[in-house]
C-alpha cells in the first residue's frame, strides 16, 4: 500500500508542471523559440556557431531498409478517404448520393474536413486538391475512431490494396500452375466475402466474412491478430492448418515481397503511394485500407429502427410491427421467406416484432447479450460447445482463444471459446460457426438451435443458457436474422 502511494505521488506534480508549461503560459510571452539548425543537413555547417559540431547527412539506406525512410520525391500527393456518418454529419450524409464520392476540395472545404477527418488525415486533407467521401451505410457506427493512427486511409493505399486483394499471381504463391489464389478466392465479394464452404481449402476453420471488419477489435476466430494490417503477416506455423494442405499459405508473408519486387508496375505503384519499393509493412497497410471500406448496412432492421426513432422521438426501445411494415416492400418480404414458409407483409412484420423482443435483453433468447451493438457482436470470445469445443479438452491441446493467450491471461472461459461473429449479411455468408456447420436453406435454423440446446461440457459459457423456444419463435428469429442483411456490396469495391 505504502509502496503504491510512493509511486503515485509524483504524478500530480508532474501533471501540474505539464499544465504550467503547455497550457497556462501566456502565448508569446517569451517570444518565438529559436529554431535549431537541421541535424540532417551538413551544408549549413558553415553558418553554425563554432561550438556546434558538424552533422553529416546519413548515407542512403540499403534496399532492404528503405521502408524506414520513404523517398518523398517519388510520392504523389495523397488523396484522403473520409467516412461521412449519419450521426455526426447529417447534412453532408444526406447530400451525398452514393457510397463513394470523389470530390475536389476547395480550400474552405479542406478546412471543414477537419471536423470529420481523424487527426492524422487532416494534414493530408488540407494539402490535397481531392478527397474521397465514403457514405457510411445506415445503421453502422462511424468507422473513424476505429482507424489506427499509423495508417490513415488514402485513395492510393486503397487502390493498391484492392489490386493486391484480387491479384491471383503475386500475392499468394500459386501452389501449382493450375491452382492460383487471391484473397478473393476465399473472401469472394459475391458470397459476402466468404467462400461458401464449410472450411477453407486446407484450413481447419470456416472463412469469416470481411464485411464490416473495420469494427473488429480482434481478428481470426481465436482473435490472434489485433489489426487488419496484421492478418497477412502470418507464418505458416501460426496459421495452424492441416499440414499436408497445399493452400496453407493464405495469410502468410513468405515470398510476397520478392514476388512483388519482380513486377515493375507494382514497384512504381508502391513508390507513388508509400515512397518505397514493395515492403511487407506497406502490403499490410494497403490491404487493410481496402478492407476497412467493405461496409454493409441499411438493412430492413436498420430502416425500421430509424422509422421507430422518428415515430417515438427517439424513445422507443424496440421497433414494432408498424415500423417494419413501413419499410418493407414485396421484394424485401421475398428475401425474408424460407422454403415452405411463405410470408406476406403483415406476417413478416409481426414475426419481426416478435423476434426483436426475443433477441433483446428482455427477451427469452437474449441474443443481444453477445450479439450487441451496431455490428451485432461484443468482440468477445465464448465457448458455445460447437464441434470440438463441446468435448473435454486434452490438457495441453486446448482449442479456441485459450490456445493463443499468453500464460497469465488464460482462464477457463477461454477454453474452446471463439469470436462472436457479426450477424449482418448472414444469408450470404453461411455455412456458420468456426467449423462451418449448417448448410443451405436450413443453416440459419441450425445456427439458432445450436445456441439453445442443452450441452454438458464444463467449459460452455455460462452466459449461454439453454432455453426452450417454440418452433414459431425459432422461425421468427430466422426471419429477423435475414432482416439484418443489408445492401449489396458497393460496385466500387469490386469493379
Ligand atoms: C484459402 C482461403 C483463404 C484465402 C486465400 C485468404 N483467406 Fe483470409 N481467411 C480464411 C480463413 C479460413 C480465415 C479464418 C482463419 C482463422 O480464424 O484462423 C480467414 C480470416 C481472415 C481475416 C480475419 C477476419 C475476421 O474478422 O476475423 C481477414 C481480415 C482475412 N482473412 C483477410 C484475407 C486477405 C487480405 C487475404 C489475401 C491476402 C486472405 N484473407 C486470403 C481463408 C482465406
Ligand atoms: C454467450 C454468447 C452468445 C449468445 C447469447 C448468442 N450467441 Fe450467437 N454466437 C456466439 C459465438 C461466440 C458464435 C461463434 C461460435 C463458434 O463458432 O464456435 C456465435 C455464432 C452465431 C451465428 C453464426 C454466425 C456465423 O457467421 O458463423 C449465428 C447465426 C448466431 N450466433 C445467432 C445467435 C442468435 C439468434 C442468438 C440468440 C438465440 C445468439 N446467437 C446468442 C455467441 C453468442
Amino acid at each position: 500500500m505504502r509502496h503504491t502511494e510512493r509511486l503515485l505521488r509524483p504524478w500530480p506534480v508532474a501533471i501540474l508542471g505539464l499544465l504550467l508549461v503547455a497550457g497556462c503560459q501566456p502565448a508569446g510571452r517569451y517570444g518565438p523559440v529559436p529554431s535549431r539548425p537541421s541535424r540532417a543537413v551538413s551544408t549549413t555547417a558553415g553558418q553554425n556557431t563554432p561550438t556546434q559540431p558538424e552533422v553529416k547527412a546519413p548515407p542512403p539506406l540499403p534496399d532492404d531498409y528503405v521502408w524506414m525512410e520513404p523517398k518523398r520525391s517519388d510520392m504523389e500527393l495523397p488523396v484522403p478517404i473520409v467516412f461521412v456518418h449519419e450521426g455526426s454529419q447529417p447534412a453532408e450524409w444526406n447530400r451525398l448520393k452514393s457510397f463513394w464520392t470523389e470530390e475536389p476540395t476547395p480550400s474552405e472545404q479542406a478546412a471543414a474536413l477537419t471536423t470529420i477527418a481523424p487527426f492524422n488525415v487532416i494534414g493530408l486533407a488540407v494539402q490535397s486538391a481531392r478527397v474521397v467521401k465514403v457514405k457510411v451505410p445506415l445503421g453502422l457506427d462511424d468507422p473513424t475512431p476505429f482507424l489506427p493512427p499509423y495508417n490513415p486511409p488514402t485513395l492510393g493505399k486503397w487502390e493498391l490494396g484492392k489490386r493486391l486483394f484480387f491479384d491471383k499471381e503475386v500475392f499468394l504463391q500459386p501452389a501449382t500452375a493450375s491452382k492460383t489464389h487471391s484473397c478473393a478466392t476465399c473472401h469472394d465479394p459475391a458470397r459476402g466475402y466468404t467462400d461458401g464452404r464449410p472450411m477453407a481449402a486446407g484450413s481447419i476453420f470456416n472463412t469469416p466474412t470481411l464485411i464490416n471488419s473495420v469494427y473488429n477489435t480482434a481478428l481470426f476466430w481465436d482473435g490472434r491478430a489485433a489489426a487488419l494490417e496484421e492478418v497477412v503477416q502470418r507464418s505458416l506455423e501460426d496459421e495452424r492448418d492441416i499440414p499436408t494442405a497445399t493452400a496453407s499459405n493464405r495469410h502468410s508473408w513468405t515470398g510476397v515481397v520478392q514476388r512483388l519486387r519482380g513486377r515493375p508496375e507494382y514497384e512504381a505503384q508502391f513508390k507513388r503511394v508509400f515512397g518505397t519499393p514493395p515492403t511487407q509493412d506497406a502490403v499490410g497497410k494497403a490491404l487493410a485500407t481496402y478492407m476497412r471500406t467493405i461496409l454493409v448496412g441499411n438493412s430492413v432492421h436498420d430502416r425500421a429502427v430509424r422509422a421507430m426513432k422518428e415515430r417515438t422521438k427517439d424513445r422507443g426501445p424496440l421497433p414494432e410491427a408498424r415500423d417494419f411494415e413501413s419499410v418493407l416492400d414485396d421484394a424485401a418480404v421475398k428475401k425474408l421467406e424460407s422454403q415452405g414458409d411463405p410470408l406476406n407483409k403483415t406476417e413478416a412484420s409481426q414475426r419481426l416484432q416478435q423476434a426483436a423482443m426475443l433477441f433483446s435483453a428482455r427477451g427469452a433468447a437474449r441474443c443481444v447479450q453477445c450479439h450487441s451493438g451496431a455490428n451485432f457482436t461484443d468482440n468477445d470470445f465464448h465457448n458455445l460447445g460447437i464441434d470440438e469445443a463441446s468435448r473435454k479438452p486434452t490438457p495441453g491441446k486446448e482449442t479456441g482463444r485459450f490456445a493463443v493467450l499468453p500464460p497469465g491471461l488464460k482462464d477457463r472461459r477461454s477454453i474452446g471459446a471463439y469470436k462472436t461473429p457479426t450477424l449482418r449479411a448472414l444469408p450470404r455468408t453461411g455455412p456458420f460457426f468456426h467449423n462451418g456447420s449448417g448448410f443451405g436453406e436450413e443453416a440459419l435454423f441450425f445456427a439458432v438451435l445450436e445456441h439453445i440446446r442443452k450441452k454438458d461440457s464444463p467449459f460452455i459459457d455460462p452466459e449461454l443458457r439453454p432455453v426452450k423456444l417454440s418452433e414459431d419463435q425459432v422461425r421468427a428469429l430466422v426471419v429477423f436474422l435475414k432482416a439484418l442483411d443489408g445492401d449489396p456490396i458497393p460496385a466500387v469495391l469490386t469493379e
